[in-house]
């Protein structure tokens, strides 16, 4: 019998009690062993819990209890996550995690000591939720050099440009929506600004290229200022926005990445991910495009992930999985304004000269049209140029008198 402990008590830690108690016979077959939760860590009281007897708020109880062997860290945020984590893997303990925030911030760190104390440090559940992707990059897709990735991430924020796709709500609606369902959190700014898809992109670069990539050198946009106007231009163009977080691999042995709504057409594989689901293409130079799609977020999809992790370490006790990736470096990540971009831009111009300005400024630029447009209005797409020509053009033409209202980059993964 192994004997593990959970700390934090919330949809993520509930919900690995849930289904480890309900699946308890099938679990321990595949793990060789029972599994029991010895103590679940929360500061709150839960007196209507049938787990009252295993609820304690002191992490010491824990830490110096020899008898639990892995620990799953539910608690999100970086502290004192990243503190109690420490002290597990130094004390020999193995933890397994679903806390995006914190791989993404210290991951290298972390791995590294789990591997200088032989335990392990798991977290399939940082990405995707209930989807398998940590294990497949790391092990099913080993013989690859993956060339790209390039996922939808987010599920309320992909949730919230369905709604405005589909039923044509503006994006406070459908945010507001989004929060009844239960979807969004109720301080909802790392899903709309795009953060929560940075931290996961950056842990799925650093699998896949085996150096650190720390979320401040991923140049992130949310989609707050994604209009009903830029829905319609984009249906125009023949496809839809989509929050697109993405890394690719350069020539030079960096990295090129980037967290931004898109104008994906609507043929590519990326377009049809709706709803709160997930979807993560791995481009490999051996498989070419591998696509993995689900729900990304959830209570119990996302404890599944969790409890296969601690099965894994259960059955790796004695042979540590291999999961590792080197500290990062500042010139690991390409400078964001070397990043070549094609972007839709929404202006307006009152002199009516706005399209033959940005035209003459850009080298040739391709109109857009949407029913019902002011006459000052007009949208246009871009050639292809590196985002700092981009915008100090965009800047000029501001000069010549034209509003810019909106700009979406053009997806170019697929
Ligand atoms: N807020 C996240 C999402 C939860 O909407 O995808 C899962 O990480």
């Amino acid at each position: 019998m192994v004997q593990i402990a959970v700390m934090g008590y919330g949809v993520v830690g509930s919900g690995v009690v849930e289904v480890l108690t309900q699946h308890a016979e099938s679990i321990a077959k595949r793990a060789k062993e029972e599994i029991r939760i010895k103590k679940i860590l929360d500061l709150r009281e839960f007196p209507e819990s049938p787990f009252t007897a295993q609820f304690t708020k002191s992490f010491d109880e824990i830490l110096e209890d020899p008898e639990i062997r892995v620990v799953v860290e539910a608690m999100g945020g970086l502290h004192p996550a990243l503190e109690y984590t420490r002290q597990c893997l130094e004390a020999g303990k193995s933890v397994v995690t679903s806390n995006k925030e914190l791989v993404a911030e210290k991951g290298a760190e972390l791995l590294a000591l789990a591997q200088g104390k032989n335990v392990n440090y798991l977290f399939e559940a940082s990405v995707g939720g209930g989807i398998p992707i940590i294990r497949p990059i790391s092990q099913c897709l080993a013989a690859n050099e993956v060339i790209g990735i390039a996922g939808i991430l987010n599920g309320t924020t992909n949730f919230i440009l369905t709604k405005m796709i589909r039923d044509h709500m503006g994006f406070e609606d459908a945010l507001a929506l989004a929060q009844k369902l239960g979807y969004a959190e109720r301080n909802p700014a790392a899903d709309i600004e795009g953060e929560d898809a940075c931290r996961k992109i950056c842990i799925l670069a650093s699998l896949a290229f085996g150096k650190h990539v720390y979320p401040r050198q991923v140049h992130t946009e949310g989609i707050t200022d994604i209009t009903k106007e830029d829905v319609e231009y984009a249906d125009s163009w023949g496809g839809v926005i989509k929050l697109i977080a993405e890394v690719k691999k350069l020539g030079n042995g960096q990295l090129q990445l980037l967290v931004s709504p898109m104008f994906l057409s609507r043929e590519s594989q990326l377009a049809t991910v709706d709803d709160v689901f997930n979807g993560i293409l791995v481009r490999g130079d051996a498989t070419g495009d591998v696509m993995f799609y689900g729900k990304g977020a959830g209570k119990l999809p996302t404890a599944s992930a969790v409890v296969a992790d601690v099965i894994d370490c259960v059955k790796h006790f004695k042979a540590r999985k291999y999961l590792f990736w080197e500290d990062g470096s500042p010139d690991y990540v390409q400078d964001f304004l070397r990043n070549p971009a094609s972007m839709y831009v929404r202006a307006k111009d009152e002199s009516g000269g706005g399209l033959k300005k940005a035209d003459a400024l850009f080298g040739g630029v391709t109109p857009l049209a949407r029913p019902g447009a002011e006459p000052a209005e007009f949208a246009f797409v871009t050639p292809k140029q590196e985002e700092g020509a981009l915008q100090q053009k965009l800047e000029t033409l501001e000069a010549q008198g034209v509003s810019v209202l909106s700009r979406v980059r053009i997806g170019d993964f697929s």
